[in-house]
């Protein structure tokens, strides 16, 4: 017998499971889900059969005609939670476990209506990547084992759910709550089923896609987004059909702590996207490209997480050029290249955490998270494509996204089909290197083009008080000014304020600016920079935010109290992997 997945009690010589139908009932009063879960079978089965659980309780363990099974909960472990170990007569088809969830299950938040963009109704919404599945249900929590999903939500008659998965229709459950029924057809890593419940309205946007949201936000969110299907459609000519009918959005509340989440058939997505000029959509192409690279084709564990991720992010890059042309993408791998030096400062200490494949036994998949398995990802297959050509590089993708389609597959099976497909390719791109070396090697393609060096040189005359003339100034696009920002030197106070006297950058919508120039001020040490901040972690949860300019303020003896009493305040609108995140930072 052996494990699976460093972050699961799945054991290799048991049992399967082929499918997880979900009946629970949503308690806004308690902050409880309880209902019963079935667990049905590949085949049928005998033996113990190990099931992750996190700070569930569970109430009985039965076959599907209610005979009562023995079982056992293990000592509960701080990364992979409780194992519950349930005995299978033999010929087991399926297994029921009646439960109930914990007010603090790590895959929930639940939101009080405060705390909602209309703030008349509370909210709750999942998050199940990495390893938090298992606080909603018992289940063999490994991405290696797809299952099928059905899902019966009992609800507030006012409110509604919302799941990754097709939507079968509304029943009356009696008073005041209905039950709302979803069936999710094709097999998904665990980490992949996903709901949210809330009183949400939707904009459609083409004949496969829409945008839920809550009311208030609802008009806004379809303007931003309004370039969904052709987006749609330029992935799918460049990866093949689009498998799962629809591509829904859902714009989440403020305290979502990703850009977004790749849920199949329903992208959660941060509201922060709302910029209000369009410019956030790669966020969507990200997660769009999800339903190819991670959703079809999935990693096995998360010591393979650059597969799912390395590969997104050059498939949104991929769609970004064909939408907006080879600068606009170019610019955004500069971004991203930006964003990977950081991550490489932030784990000097940790090498190893800076590889493409890692080991992840014993590491919090949490606490691991960085941008190093997108960018270094993202750098490697460029280098790949670069060695190859794009036109037998394009071939070689297809096929690989046809080869493995609805697997869960190592960095060792691409390996190996790369060498079957492109024999020597790997080999002349030093492979090796990049996924068991740390860092960068030193032949990494570098973002270039005669916009990044203009940017870059009017960053550096900044830099020397010299500012880019109005002209220049109005023309320049968000992406543009992002890329300026991030190679700004340390400025002289003065000039940090003339800049947004010159650009009006505190005044922007967009938290992607906003949050950089606020680092930008608190290195300057501007006065200014202190209530920015304050603005922007009061504003949102989405970590990517929070990070960097904590880590700013705890950084500087004269900031380090602000961080921490801004951190009270705002505490309370932060999911808990936010907080934990931010905690850390505190010290
Ligand atoms: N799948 C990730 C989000 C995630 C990763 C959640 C690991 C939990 C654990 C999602 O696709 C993602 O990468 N989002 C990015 C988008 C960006 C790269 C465009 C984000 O949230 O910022
Ligand atoms: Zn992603």
């Amino acid at each position: 017998m052996a494990r699976l997945d460093p972050h699961s009690y799945a054991e290799s010589e048991q049992p399967v499971t082929e499918r997880i139908d979900l009946a629970l009932k949503v308690d806004f009063a308690q902050r409880v889900l309880s209902g019963e879960v079935l667990l049905t079978l590949r085949e049928p089965s005998a033996g113990p059969l190990d099931l992750d659980t996190r700070d569930l309780r569970i109430g009985a363990v039965e076959t599907p005609d209610g005979a009562p099974l023995r079982y056992e909960l293990g000592a509960p472990e701080r990364i992979l939670g409780t194992r519950l170990r349930v005995q299978l007569p033999p010929a087991t088809r399926a297994i029921r476990v009646r439960y109930s969830t914990s007010p603090q299950a790590s895959a929930l938040q639940w939101l009080a209506p405060s705390q909602t963009a209309g703030g008349q109704h509370p909210y709750l919404y999942s998050q199940c990547q990495p390893i938090h599945a298992r606080s909603l249900a018992p289940l063999q929590d490994t991405a290696r084992i797809r299952v099928r999903a059905g899902a019966r939500f009992t609800v507030p008659a006012h409110l509604r759910a919302l799941m990754a998965a097709a939507p079968l229709g509304r029943e009356v459950a009696g008073e005041g709550e209905v039950i709302d029924l979803f069936e999710m057809p094709q097999p998904i890593p665990p980490y992949l089923l996903a709901f949210a419940v809330g009183d949400l309205s939707p904009r459609q946007l083409s004949q496969r896609s829409a945008v839920w949201a809550e009311r208030s936000v609802a008009d806004a969110a379809a303007w931003e987004l309004d370039g969904v299907e052709t987006m749609l459609q330029v992935a799918e000519d460049l990866f093949g059909p689009y498998e799962w009918e629809r591509y829904d959005i859902l714009v989440m509340p403020p305290s979502f702590p990703f850009g977004g989440m790749e849920n199949p058939r329903l992208t959660f997505a941060t509201p922060s996207l709302l910029a209000g000029d369009r410019s956030l959509v790669n966020v969507i192409a990200h997660e769009l490209a999800h339903a190819w690279t991670g959703n079809l084709v999935s990693n096995a564990t998360l010591e393979h997480f650059w597969l799912n991720e390395g590969f997104t992010v050059y498939a949104e890059r991929r769609i970004l050029e064909a939408l907006e042309g080879a600068e606009a993408a170019e610019l955004h791998a500069a971004v991203g290249l930006h964003e990977l030096e950081v991550s490489l400062k932030r784990f000097a200490t940790r090498p190893e955490l800076t590889r493409l494949r890692t080991q992840m036994a014993g590491v919090d998949p949490d606490e691991a998270y960085s941008t190093v398995p997108y960018e270094k990802g993202y750098l490697f297959l460029r280098r790949l494509e670069e060695l190859t050509g794009r036109e037998r590089w394009d071939r070689f993708l297809r096929a690989y996204l046809d080869r493995f389609r609805f697997q869960s597959i190592a960095t060792e099976d691409f390996l190996r089909f790369l060498d079957e497909r492109l024999p020597g390719v790997s080999a002349r791109a030093g492979a090796q290197r990049w996924i068991d070396g740390p860092g960068l090697p030193p032949d990494a393609p570098r973002p270039q083009s005669r916009r990044l060096e203009e940017l870059r040189e009017l960053a550096r005359r900044t830099g020397q008080g010299v500012l880019p003339d109005e002209n220049t100034a109005v023309r320049m696009q968000p992406t543009e000014l992002l890329v300026f920002l991030q190679s700004l030197p340390e400025l002289p106070a003065e000039v940090c304020g003339q800049l947004d006297a010159l650009l009006g950058l505190s005044r922007r919508r967009s938290l992607e600016l906003r949050h950089t120039f606020v680092l930008v001020q608190l290195r300057a040490g501007v006065e200014a920079g202190r209530e920015a901040a304050r603005r922007v972690l009061r504003e949102t949860g989405r970590m990517k935010y929070l990070r960097p300019i904590y880590t700013e303020l705890a950084r500087r003896p004269q900031t380090r109290a602000l961080a921490r009493e801004i951190y009270d305040e705002a505490r309370e609108s932060y999911h808990p992997i936010a907080r934990t995140v931010v905690e850390s930072i505190l010290g």
